[in-house]
Formats: structure tokens, sequence, C-alpha cells
């Protein structure tokens, strides 16, 4: 986990799930070729340009995510979350979401609406503030832009 450290508007937690350290080589067709390093630079400078810290943080491993979610609780003041596949499967990071009661946008790099069924489908949505997809990385300012103005 890298973090920025006395940002005057508090922290965004930026949290990737799994698949996602394998940006730049993943299914470039898709996903395009910029790398998480790449992801989690163009989100901290957003960040970090609108006052805001970040705090980054990717896991393949659904519990390391949930804890983080738990721990953002008094350390930062929103989310930012592509939770990849478990975006599909997961109640439970639905629920630690909905636990901490934090501002939280969440982010598909991919259009998950043009692509198989099972993708449309998000437990993570009715408990987000914002859904931003297939804008590509560009995706992650977006989501700072919505955290900058829910937050001001
Ligand atoms: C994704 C879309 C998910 O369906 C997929 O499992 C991912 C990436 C996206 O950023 O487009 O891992 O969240």
């Amino acid at each position: 986990m890298t973090s920025t450290t006395a940002p005057a508007r508090g922290t965004l937690l930026i949290l990737n799930g799994p698949n996602l350290n394998l940006l730049g080589t993943r299914e470039p067709g898709i996903y395009g070729s910029a790398t998480l390093s790449d992801v989690e630079a163009l989100t901290t400078a957003a960040a970090e340009s609108a006052g805001f810290g970040a705090s980054c943080l990717q896991s393949n491993h659904e519990g390391v995510l949930i804890d983080a979610i738990h721990a953002a609780r008094g350390t930062a003041v929103g989310i930012i979350i592509n939770a990849g596949a478990y975006t599909h499967t997961s109640v439970a990071l639905r629920d630690a979401i909905a636990a901490v009661e934090l501002p939280t946008v969440e982010v598909h790099i991919s259009n998950v609406h043009k692509r198989e069924e099972f993708r449309h489908h998000s437990y993570l949505s009715p408990v987000c503030s914002a859904v931003i997809v297939g804008a590509g990385i560009h995706g992650y300012e977006l989501a700072v832009s919505a955290l900058d103005k829910t937050l001001s």
C-alpha cells in the first residue's frame, strides 16, 4: 500500500480487486495497455490536485479488500473501488461498503453492460454513491471528480 501524507481534505482509499494487478498485459483489447501503477499514479494525481491524499491497495483476496474497507472508517473520507469479478459475486464486499457509510464510487474500466450477461449485475452498485463504467482508466479520474463534488 502506498500513501501520501497531510492531505487538506482527507484521504481517498483506492481499491483494485482480483486480476487488476495484471493490467497492461491482461486482455489489452478490453482493458488497454496501462498498468496498475499507471492507474494508481493517475488516480493519486487527480486526488492530490483536488486536495485529497490517496491510499492505493490492490488485492486478489476478498477478505483483504473487506479489511481495507473496514479500516477506511476513520482513516479515509471516500472510497474508489474496482472490485473486478467480485463485483458480480460478493455480498460480503457489498455489506462492507454499506457498513462503513463512506461515499464510494464503483469503477469498471470496460463497459460491463456490453459484455457477458454475468457482468451486467453488480452487488455493489446499490450501496455506492456513483458508478462509472466503460470510460477506460479515465474512469478513476471521473471517480475522484464525483467524490470531489460529493465531499464539498
Ligand atoms: C472489470 C470488469 C469485471 O467484470 C472484470 O471481472 C474485471 C474488470 C473492469 O474494470 O472492467 O476484472 O471490473
